[in-house]
């Protein structure tokens, strides 16, 4: 990718014309503007175009704490999480904030400029790795977009070469399964309920 590049949701902005462009509203749920020394520039590295059902989709893998979406996607991560999962709704803006600071793998998916799917991985690197949050917007589930978010979050420098790669799952047994997960017979899921939530992904 050129460097001079800024990729944000599905879009390019050629950061040597401009130093300040508007970045749209309905992307980020915030109206800004940003310069060519702000967060944006190293943020998005690792965005490929992919045409599902006809509409281009961006797959994003952050920057180490993704400091863009953690700008400016905030307030559009949390709308996703609230209308398509059952079990990440109504966290707090300060809270997801932390939550993306704390994971070693952040991927997002974009179209038409809007944010359409999220995942995210905790890992030490080397022995363990978590999945959680892996979600796509309702209109855009079934076209191969939670796939892309899978894959990407596995390929993830923190994630790929860890020994073991663990999630938890509700319903969506299946589509891990898909990807190469298998369900434990020899380990149990044991929890310490500590603030009131709802249940896993
Ligand atoms: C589960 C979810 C992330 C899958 O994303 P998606 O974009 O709809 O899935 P894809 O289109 O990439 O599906 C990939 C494959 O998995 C299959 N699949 C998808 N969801 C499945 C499910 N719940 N059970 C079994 N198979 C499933 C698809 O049929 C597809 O198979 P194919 O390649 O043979 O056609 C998405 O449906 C979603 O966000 N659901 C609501 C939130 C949720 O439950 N998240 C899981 C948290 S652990």
């Amino acid at each position: 990718m050129n460097p001079k590049e800024l990729l944000v949701g599905d879009f390019q902005i050629d950061m040597a014309r401009s130093t300040q462009r508007s970045l749209p509203e309905q992307a980020t749920g915030m109206a800004t503007h940003f310069t060519s020394d702000d967060p944006w520039q190293d943020e998005w590295s690792e965005g490929q175009r992919q045409g599902i059902g006809g509409t281009p989709v961006r797959i994003v893998c952050h920057r180490a704490r993704a400091p863009g979406l953690r700008l400016l996607g905030l307030a559009t991560l949390k709308r996703l999480l609230d209308n398509h999962s059952f079990w990440a709704q109504a966290r707090s803006r300060a809270d997801l904030n932390r939550m993306l600071v704390g994971s070693q793998a952040v991927v997002s998916a974009w179209s038409n400029r809007q944010l359409i799917g999220f995942g995210r991985a905790t890992s030490d690197g080397i022995y363990r790795a978590v999945l959680w949050d892996v979600v796509v917007s309702g209109d855009h589930q079934g076209q191969g977009v939670g796939r892309r978010i899978v894959e990407a979050l596995l390929s993830r420098p923190a994630v790929a070469g860890v020994e073991r790669v663990y999630l938890m799952t509700t319903n969506s047994a299946g589509f891990y399964q898909q990807l190469g997960f298998q369900g434990s017979e020899t380990q149990h899921l044991l929890l310490l309920q500590r603030v009131s939530g709802r249940s896993s992904g």
